[in-house]
């Protein structure tokens, strides 16, 4: 039986489907790409923006039209939209057969099997996915509950998994092949389980043998601790790269959207970040037209990508999601000037990060190979940095190579071995 998973979002619905997908394995089930080939499509769906949800009905649109030709497909949607919107997705679309929200993500493959009618006792052996990267979610759900954000509703309260058996997992990703490892979490850094924070976690985490590198994401400014800031200068297995949403640089806008900092605050965290990892590349979010935001508001921002120089940006058009405190506010910037503000912002930090990796061109990259495809292989700097090397070979798999970079595009790199 095949499967064909359809993600949209963030890391960590990418992470669950990854998990999703290697549980179906292990029930003999083979993942495919394409939907003429899969017996079962499943789509793990974001709320975070109103777009997200218009593209995960397209798909089942499309999706409903396939099955027209192909009754016996089966369709399954899970994730954050699935979590907001249960059954109403059966009520509109008539033809999917399953839906499981965000929280129940741990039963989705229990419910899939049961739906493929197949032997649950049929398991086979877990875990032997032997990917480079490995993803694991830390801890889920969110407490902000920061004005905009529908998350807090979708995916519930904070909670962080069992330190120990976060290690025990880790140990067995490296086991079968992996040597770097993400950690996820809408807040990673404010992970807690019992006495140990995400500073100890890391700790405990980097003690793996074979284990060459962490990542982790995403961030919230207000929980970034000194001991962070340090064990990042400090762990040479910890990547010099965080995702730190900004949002805003009005303190305005900021607190109509509670943040819970200043941009003054928020500027302090950069330099301490800056002046002890000499190489640290910091990426963030910017959310533009929030209700009130006036032009000098977001002139503030404009100037805070400029100022700060961010090694790359997520821009996105504020839109109001169901529930949310900011829902209840006039969303008085026109779509049109949400629109020209969202151009600038994404103009200026392309520029930026154009001149950051063009400045790398020549310079000598330590990067970990994480894939070999078309003779090509696929590695990442510890900056986060995708970089093509073309005279690499497949026994460079998982290994660390010198690269010097000989040219250089907004979203990756290309070199040869130094
Ligand atoms: N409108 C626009 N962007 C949003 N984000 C979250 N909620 C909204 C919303 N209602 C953005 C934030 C967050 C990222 C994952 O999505 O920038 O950091
Ligand atoms: Fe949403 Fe804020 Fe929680 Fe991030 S910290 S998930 S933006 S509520």
């Amino acid at each position: 039986m095949n499967y064909l998973i359809e993600t949209i979002g963030c890391q960590m619905n990418v992470c669950e489907s990854d998990w999703l997908g290697s549980v179906l394995s292990t029930y003999g089930m083979s993942k495919v790409s394409s939907l003429s080939d899969a017996d079962i499509v499943i789509l793990n769906t974001c709320s975070v923006r109103y777009q997200a949800e218009q593209k995960a009905f397209s798909y089942l649109g499309r999706a409903e039209e396939f099955r027209r030709q192909n009754p016996e497909i089966k369709i399954v949607v899970t994730g954050c939209m699935a979590e907001r919107l249960g059954l109403k997705i059966k009520q509109r679309f008539k033809s999917v057969d399953l839906v499981v929200g965000a929280k129940d993500i741990d039963i989705t493959a229990l419910k899939i099997i049961d739906l493929c009618n197949i032997d649950a006792e049929k398991q086979e052996e877990l875990d032997t996915h032997s990917d480079i990267v490995r993803y694991i979610t830390i801890m889920r759900g969110c407490d902000n509950y920061c004005s905009y954000c529908v998350v807090p509703f979708v995916r519930g309260r904070e909670t962080s998994l069992d330190a120990e058996i976060i290690v025990k997992k880790c140990s067995l990703f490296v086991k079968n092949g992996a040597k770097e490892i993400m950690l996820l979490g809408q807040n990673v850094n404010s992970y807690q389980y019992n006495d140990v924070n995400f500073t100890s976690l890391i700790k405990k985490i980097s003690t793996i043998n074979g284990l060459e590198r962490i990542r982790f994401m995403t961030n919230h400014p207000k929980d970034l601790g000194d001991d962070l800031v340090s064990v990042m200068a400090t762990e040479p297995k910890v990547c010099s790269h965080i995702h730190l949403p900004m949002q805003s640089a009005s303190n305005k806008i900021l607190k109509a959207m509670d943040r819970k900092y200043t941009y003054e605050h928020y500027l302090e965290l950069i330099n301490k970040l800056r002046n002890v990892i000499t190489d640290v590349s910091i990426t963030t979010d910017i959310i533009v037209g929030f209700p009130g935001e006036t032009e000098s508001d977001f002139e503030e921002t404009l100037k805070a990508v400029k100022d700060i120089r961010f090694g790359g940006s997520y821009v996105f058009r504020y839109s109001p999601r169901p529930n949310t405190k900011a829902s209840e506010l006039v969303d008085d910037v026109p779509l049109e000037e949400k629109k020209s503000r969202h151009a600038i912002i994404l103009k200026e930090s392309n520029k930026i990060s154009v001149e950051i990796v063009a400045a790398m061109v020549g310079s000598v990259q330590q990067v970990l190979a994480e894939r070999f495809e078309n003779s090509v292989i696929e590695a990442r700097t510890r900056g986060g940095r995708k970089v093509f090397v073309k005279d690499g070979t497949g026994k460079d798999l998982g290994k660390h190579l010198n690269v010097v970079i000989k040219e250089a595009k907004i979203n990756s790199l290309f070199g040869n071995i130094a």
